[in-house]
């Protein structure tokens, strides 16, 4: 079958493993079944396994691609849950630690097809497209499990979002907006300030400007180049929740002065259960909110939307369509 795969890991070059080509359809264990991909997005998570995190030599080939959405075997519209817990697990999948993502061990969706657990079906609601369905087992449910689960917040509370233009940061953007927050951005990028603006923040900031007050909760997924500003733009009390740390995770100075005199939180968060999935497709599509799509390509141009990532060029989300 048609397919996007690493072939090698190079830190310094991701690229240069990628492969379109083709490889065998997939095995399907007991439990587990088919889906036919119709649309597939792009994470950043793509490129770290590119450059070998969280991927090794001895698992390659390995098809990219954690999230998707398609047609089960019985024809049905679904979603997949890319969180791939062990079979005896039982309760909040993100914490099994034998857990995987699509692509770290089992093949991922940049494919005609994937195997999946039955179980990690979520359906489709009938107001989404395949394309704007396949932004949302990653990217978006990270955004709601920080925001929503993790984050704890309410209507009428106040949050900043570090790095508007990313994947997760404009589905933060998004749901903060329709969940009744008050929302600020920063971006180092004039323009993705002001679609910032315009897919729900109520204001914008250059990377590190100080904010005119503080705010209840920040949302990082930048890390060591943001660490600072999200520590000093908390209020008391309040809350940094953070998913990922796409600049490194050495900030210069970790703050634990301000972090234990300001009783500030710090709370981790990954990814989402099957459960917080489906109840953000219905979010999404009871509110009408359709996921930002930065460029919709064809599988086979799939090189260029990872470029476009390497190049820190994307507002949004990248989609492939199958
Ligand atoms: N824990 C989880 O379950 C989970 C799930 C999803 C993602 N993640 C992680 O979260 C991070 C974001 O993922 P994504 O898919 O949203 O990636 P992305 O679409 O590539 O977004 C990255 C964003 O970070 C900002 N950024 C990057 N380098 C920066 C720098 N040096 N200074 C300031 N801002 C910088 C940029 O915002 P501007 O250009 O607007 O400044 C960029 O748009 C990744 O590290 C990813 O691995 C973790």
């Amino acid at each position: 079958m048609f397919a996007v795969y690493a072939e090698k890991l190079s830190t310094d070059d991701p690229l240069s493993g990628l492969v379109v080509g083709e490889r065998p359809d997939p095995d399907v264990p007991d439990g587990w079944t088919t889906v036919t991909v119709k649309a597939a997005a792009l994470n950043h998570h793509d490129l770290w396994s590119l450059r070998g995190v969280g991927l090794r030599e001895e698992q390659l080939p390995m098809i990219l691609g954690c999230d998707a959405a398609g047609t089960d075997e019985d024809g049905n519209d679904v979603l997949i849950h890319a969180v791939i817990s062990d079979p005896s697990w039982r309760g909040d999948e993100t914490e099994d630690p034998r857990r995987s993502l699509l692509s770290e061990r089992h093949q991922g969706t940049f494919a005609d097809k994937v195997a999946v657990p039955r179980s990690n079906l979520v359906s489709l609601p009938s107001s989404l497209s395949f394309e704007e369905a396949a932004c949302l087992p990653t990217a978006w449910l990270t955004a709601y499990r920080m925001l929503f689960v993790q984050g704890g917040l309410k209507p009428g509370q106040s949050v900043l979002v570090q790095g508007a233009g990313g994947g997760v940061a404009t589905a933060l953007i998004t749901l903060a907006r329709a969940g009744g927050l008050q929302v600020f951005a920063t971006s180092r990028d004039e323009a993705k300030r002001t679609r910032a603006l315009e897919i729900g923040a109520h204001a914008t900031y250059a990377t590190g400007e100080r904010l005119p007050e503080r705010v209840d909760a920040v949302m990082e997924t930048v890390g060591a180049a943001t660490w600072s500003h999200s520590i000093n733009s908390l209020k008391p009390g309040g809350v940094v929740v953070i998913s990922g740390a796409t600049s490194g995770d050495a900030p210069g100075k970790a703050e634990l002065t301000k972090i234990f005199f300001r009783q500030l939180r710090v709370v981790g968060s990954t990814m989402g259960t099957r459960g917080e999935l489906d109840r953000l497709a219905q979010f999404v599509s009871q509110r009408g909110i359709a996921p930002v799509v930065d460029r919709q390509m064809p599988l086979a141009d799939a090189r260029k939307g990872f470029a476009r990532m390497v190049d820190g060029e994307v507002f949004g989300k990248v989609v492939f369509t199958v």
